[in-house]
């Protein structure tokens, strides 16, 4: 559309742009061009290069903001007659960071990139009036995203007191039956005619067997739901790491054994005893060892360390590791293995048994290492170089404890 001789730029451009000068605003008329749109034109495509900035001379224009699939556009904002937009590409070099639409018949004043950037370098109160306005609106729109990650936060954390709860419910919902299983495969054994029937016995046994199994995951899961409720309370006794630790590896002894696994240990001679829950610490490193064991193939290694160490703040504390000459974990898995029922990998392929190569899991064991670290005001975390089944570079878990946990 050709400018209507009457329409004054001059005026538009003053009301946009406070504190320039005629001659500046005069200047500024000669590079626009005035253009008409009628309702719901896009005028600024988000994500499109695009090198055009507006001022709204008449009508109304609405900015929107895509945020995901599910929750579509946000408004950001309305703009009506002196307001400005379609600067934060041009100055950037950047794709448009919103959309800006036309809710009415529109018309705007039009300046191309080329003399945009002019006029910013000839005019500096117009330079720090754009810049003003974009530093608000990235400011809105940083506060925009700050809320919605709070939002999202809010979701996840009530998702996973949900998740929470169900496992509280499911592991007592199924720990009564299996007790009364338990109890009626005790009976079933003390018959004089299973006893001396061997077909009967190896029946009972594998029902014994499978439900002292489905026990230890029940037993898990309320590990989980225990460990991770925030109510959590700490009472802190001196724990025996080091024999602690020769203890549970005492009791792998026979499963490493028949898988041809060495079991290395290594403490320290300056590693101290620390204080903490005895029997939450024992769990969390049951598992970093029962893991350790399950994947390494045959013939393996698996070295437990003990060192101390100054922790964050300066306190001092234990670092108990765990390497081993297993599989390894991509580093895409390193933080989630530690989340509630995460599998690596295909767990219809996992293995069943505790210790075999692979051997299946509900997932929990590693939520429950973290939980202890986190209730300890400890940390764990793993180091691998990358899934290979064969090259078996290994994984190394470590797990650092405070001396004195209510003081870290
Ligand atoms: P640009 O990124 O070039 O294209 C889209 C325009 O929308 C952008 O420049 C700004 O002019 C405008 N914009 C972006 N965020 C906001 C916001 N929070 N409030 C108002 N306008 C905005």
């Amino acid at each position: 559309m050709s400018d209507p001789v009457a329409f004054d730029k001059v005026s538009l451009l003053r009301l946009a742009f406070k504190g320039l000068s005629d001659d500046e605003l005069q200047e500024m008329a000669t590079v626009t061009h005035l253009s008409a749109y009628p309702p719901d034109h896009v005028l600024c495509h988000e994500g499109a290069y695009e090198d055009i900035f507006y001022i709204l001379a008449d009508g109304n224009a609405v900015t929107t903001k895509h945020i995901s699939e599910e929750e579509g556009e946000r408004v950001l904002r309305m703009a009506g007659r002196g307001d400005f937009f379609g600067e934060m590409a041009l100055i950037q070099n950047a794709p448009r960071s919103a959309t800006v639409r036309t809710t009415t018949d529109c018309t705007v004043l039009e300046m191309g990139k080329k003399d945009f950037e002019t006029m910013l370098s000839r005019s500096p109160r117009m330079a720090i009036s754009i810049i003003r306005s974009t530093l608000d609106r990235m400011r809105a729109n940083d506060q925009m995203a700050i809320q919605d990650l709070q939002r999202t936060n809010k979701i996840l954390r009530q998702l996973d007191r949900n998740k929470l709860e169900f496992i509280q419910v499911a592991a007592h919902e199924l720990r009564t039956p299996l007790t009364v299983l338990k109890g009626y495969v005790n009976v079933l054994r003390s018959f004089p005619e299973i006893k001396t029937n061997a077909t009967l016995n190896e029946v009972i046994g594998g029902i014994n067997k499978g439900a002292e199994r489905m026990h230890e995951v029940v037993n898990m899961m309320l590990d989980v739901t225990r460990i991770d409720s925030e109510t959590l309370k700490l009472v802190a006794v001196p724990v025996p790491l080091r024999s602690m630790i020769n203890d549970i590896a005492r009791d792998f002894a026979k499963s490493a054994e028949e898988r041809t696994i060495v079991v290395n240990i290594d403490h320290d001679p300056e590693t101290p005893n620390i204080n903490g829950d005895p029997t939450l610490i024992q769990k969390a490193i049951y598992h970093l060892i029962i893991n350790a064991i399950k994947y390494t193939p045959d013939g393996g290694t698996v070295t437990i360390r003990t060192r101390p160490i100054t922790m964050e703040r300066n306190t001092a504390g234990v670092e108990i590791s765990v390497r081993d000459s297993g599989i390894g974990l991509d580093a895409e898995h390193h933080e989630l293995v530690f989340e509630k029922f995460y599998q690596v990998g295909d767990v219809a392929i996992h293995s069943s048994g505790k210790t075999k190569f692979k051997g299946g899991g509900p997932g929990l064991g590693l939520a429950i290492v973290k939980g202890v670290a986190r209730a300890h005001n400890g940390k764990v975390w793993v180091e691998s170089l990358g899934h290979d089944e064969v090259n078996f570079p290994g994984s190394c878990f470590y797990l650092h404890l405070p001396i004195h946990p209510s003081q870290s």
